[in-house]
This record gives C-alpha cells, structure tokens and sequence, in this order.
C-alpha cells in the first residue's frame, strides 16, 4: 500500500490551498475541471470549518465508484466524528457526528422517531400546520417560500419530538432560536452566526430541559406520551441504554437539525419547478389531490410514481452540498493511496451534475427517474447510502408529498418567465393564485 502514489492534483499553497474553491458558484466548474484531468479521485487541500480552523489534505471523490467505495466497501474505515468535526460543539454525541459503539448507542436510542405510531401522528401535524401557514397567504401573491416551508418543516418535526403546546409567541420565538442555531453550524468560529448559534443551543436546551421535567412529570402520572423525549425517557427508565439529559437534549438537536432545512429545501426547490412548467404542475397535481382523498391519509395513499420522479429529480439537482469524512487507515482507491489523517470529501451536489451519468445535467427532466434503470446504482446519493444512509428518508418523503399536496389544492402556481435558474442561484420566489 505505502508503494501506491498519492492521487494527483493541484492542493495549491499550503494551509489555504483551494479553499477559495467551496464557494457556490466556483465549486461546480472546479469540480468539472478535475474530473475531467484527473478521473474520479484528485488530491486537494482545503480550510474547513472545525472548532480550530484548519487545513486538510482532501481525497476529491466523485462519481458512482467512489461513492460506493466511501459508502459501502469502506465506510467502517471513514470518521463521521473527524469529518463533521465542525458539529461537535453543537452536538456532543449526536448520530451524524459520532463513530463506532458511541454511533450504535445513537441509533439505538433515536430508532423511536422512525416508528409507524410516530408518523401517523406526524402525517396529521404536516396536514394541520401546513393549512394554518397556507391560511396566511390569501387568495393571491408573490412569495419567497423559504420561511413557510421551514416553519411547517420544523413544527412537524417538533411534533415528534416533543409533541408540546406552546403559546405562539413562546412558540415563535422556539422557532427563531432553532433556525438561528441551524444558520451558523456550519460557519467559522470567528462569524457571527456561529457565536450566535452557540448562544442559541444554550437556550434552546434551557427549554429542553424544562420539557424533560414536563415529559417525567406526565409519564409518572401515567399519561400516555407519544413524542420521542418521552420514548428516550422510558428507555432510560427502563435500563436500556446510560443516557443522561444532555444525552436526551443532543438528540433532539440533532434530529431537528438533520430533518428540518434539508427537508424545506427540497420542498421549495419542488416547488420553484413546478411553478415554472405549469403543464407538469396540473399532472403533478392530479396525482396529489389523490394523496389527500382521505381526511386523514395513510402512507399507502401517497403512492405515485410521477410524484416521486419530480422529488428525485429536484433531490439530483438541489441536494447536500458536501459530506466529510476523517480517513482511520491508509487506504486505496483506483491505484492511489489514500493516507490516514486525510479527510475524503464527497458532493451529491457535483456528482449528481456528471454528465456521462445524467446527460444534459442542468436541465430539469423527471422523466430520468421514470425509468430507473437509466440512473447507475450509487449515483444518486441524494440520501446517502449503504449503513449510514438517512434514517429520516421516508418521514421527509412524506413530509414533502403532504405539503405539495396542500399547496396544489389550494393554489395555482407561476414563476416570472425570465427567472433563470442556475446551479449557484437560490430558489426565487413564487407567485399564487387561489383555485377556489
Ligand atoms: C429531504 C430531506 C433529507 C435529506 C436530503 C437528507 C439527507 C441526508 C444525507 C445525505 C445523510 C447522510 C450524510 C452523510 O453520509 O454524511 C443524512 C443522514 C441523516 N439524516 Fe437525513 N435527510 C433528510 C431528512 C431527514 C429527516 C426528516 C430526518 C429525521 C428527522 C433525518 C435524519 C438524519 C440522521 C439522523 C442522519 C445521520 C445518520 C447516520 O449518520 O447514521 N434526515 N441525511
């Protein structure tokens, strides 16, 4: 192994390197370029946001056979906690940012969330809080969609995990303190927005802490509680698995943290292109009107092969920007060694842009996912993939379908026809009209 030469690649000065490269608009035609001299596997050297800013020596990743090198065939020899080092202050044993035995612990204890009692109460929630947020909007207008989305996205979240009736202004201002923490987790600690993010994980577990007494107080009384601070109180009571309050208090970060934003910006970006192809728009919603038959829908009502094409297809082109991973050992790929100490980095955003993968890549075509043998296992990592694939995919698909479903009922949907959308821009707003 100590034999094999190091990928190639040009890592550029020392410490900086090609940091100026992870910008939005520059990453995706570096990337290209790489790809393009280099093949699937280049060598680069970047500053990233950890607790101490520092430079890494970067395996560049990209394309199916990486993606399964990384995902699958070695992904017990790659570091969540080194790779999302830039978390740990934020979460200390959180499932993302943590390996190994303390990783099985995490899974272990947060496997309730993903339980079907929970998302028949969730599906309820989506529906609820999505036509009180719909009720704000009037007959017609012109929004950005951003904020809606995300306050129904983490008020359904919020039902699961600690199912609480707030006051609306207490409930508001919850609201702000969680996306001010989400905004700045991945920022340098010198911003800003991280030292503001870290002020508001103070006060947000101020609140969870109040809720854990709430939740004992009910469940000694023998209420029956379906939210998952109580289910991780109840193992614990039970002898399950050590978890402390902090423990308890970093999951429900954690959870909020990794179901929320990716979840509203999917929706919006869904919506965006389904504003802008009014034709796709009305076949879109014959299949979501079918969704919402039942006052109160069952997973097995939301079924369409159409819908889910649309949603992959905005997940290939909207998807996580960049996943980080610590290397534990000296390893190889294509020819080349990777040494430990290195970080890999992967992006679902550039891979899902290859164009030998998916032809004609910024162009919004659905149709790829309707034949899915045309996509090559391991291209799609919109979800990631093998073990440590996301555990929320099928409350965020629901989550996603129930509130498109909402919206088409209720509204027509136009966008400005000189909008132009381009890999580096961000969803523009949207104009309604009411169908009633
Ligand atoms: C459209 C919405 C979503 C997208 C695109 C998404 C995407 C992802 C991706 C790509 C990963 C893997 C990250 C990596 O390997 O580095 C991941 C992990 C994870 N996701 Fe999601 N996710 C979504 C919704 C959710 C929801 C709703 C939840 C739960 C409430 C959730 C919880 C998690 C957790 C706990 C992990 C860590 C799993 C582990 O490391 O074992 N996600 N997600």
């Amino acid at each position: 192994m100590s034999k094999l030469p190091l990928p190639p690649g040009t890592p550029g000065l020392p410490v900086i390197g090609e940091s100026a490269k992870l910008t939005s608009a520059r990453f995706l035609p570096w990337v290209q370029q790489h790809y393009a001299r280099f093949g699937p596997v280049w060598h680069t050297r970047m500053l990233l946001p950890t607790r101490v800013p520092q430079s890494f020596e970067i395996a560049m990743l990209v394309g199916p056979a990486a993606h399964r090198w990384a995902m699958v065939e070695h992904w017990r020899d790659l570091s969540w906690h080194t790779g999302y080092e830039f978390l740990n202050p934020f979460f200390e044993s959180g499932i993302l940012n943590s390996d190994e035995e303390e990783h099985a612990a995490a899974v272990k204890a947060v496997a309730p969330v993903f339980n079907s009692n929970y998302t028949e109460v969730y599906l309820r929630t989506v529906l609820s809080l999505c036509e009180q947020q719909l009720a704000l909007w009037g007959t017609q207008g012109t929004r950005l969609l951003r904020d809606d989305l995300r306050l129904i996205t983490l008020g359904s979240i919020e039902r699961i995990l600690f199912e609480t009736d707030m006051e609306e202004n207490q409930q508001r201002q919850f609201n702000t303190l969680w996306m001010t923490f989400i905004a700045g987790l991945a920022q340098m600690p010198w911003q800003r927005t991280y030292r503001q993010a870290l002020r508001a994980k103070r006060a947000i577990d101020q609140i969870l802490a109040a809720l854990i007494v709430h939740e004992q107080t009910l469940l000694s009384q023998g209420q029956p509680r379906t939210n998952v601070i109580a289910s991780l109180l109840r193992a614990r009571e039970y002898g399950a698995y050590r978890l402390t309050d902090a423990g308890v208090m970093s999951h429900i970060r954690m959870l909020a943290f990794a179901g929320h934003e990716t979840t509203s910006s999917t929706l919006e970006w869904l919506i965006v292109y389904l504003a802008r192809d009014p034709a796709l728009q009305s076949q879109v919603r014959v299949a979501t009107n079918a969704f919402l038959r039942y006052a109160t829908p069952r997973h097995q009502d939301l079924a369409s092969s159409l819908v889910d094409a649309v949603i992959m297809e905005v997940m290939r082109l909207h998807p996580m920007f960049l996943m980080l991973r610590g290397v534990t050992k000296d390893l190889e790929f294509n020819g080349y060694r990777i040494p430990q100490g290195w970080m890999v980095m992967l992006s679902p955003f550039a891979a899902h842009r290859l164009p030998e993968v998916f032809p004609e890549p910024e162009h919004f075509d659905h149709t790829r996912f309707l034949a899915p043998q045309q996509v090559p296992p391991y291209a799609m990592i919109a979800f990631g993939e093998g073990k440590r694939s996301c555990p929320g995919s099928h409350l965020a698909w629901t989550m996603i379908k129930l509130v498109l479903a909402k919206i088409l009922q209720f509204y027509d949907l136009t966008l400005d026809p000189a909008t132009s959308l381009t890999y580096s821009s961000d969803p523009p707003p949207v104009a309604y009209q009411s169908r009633a």
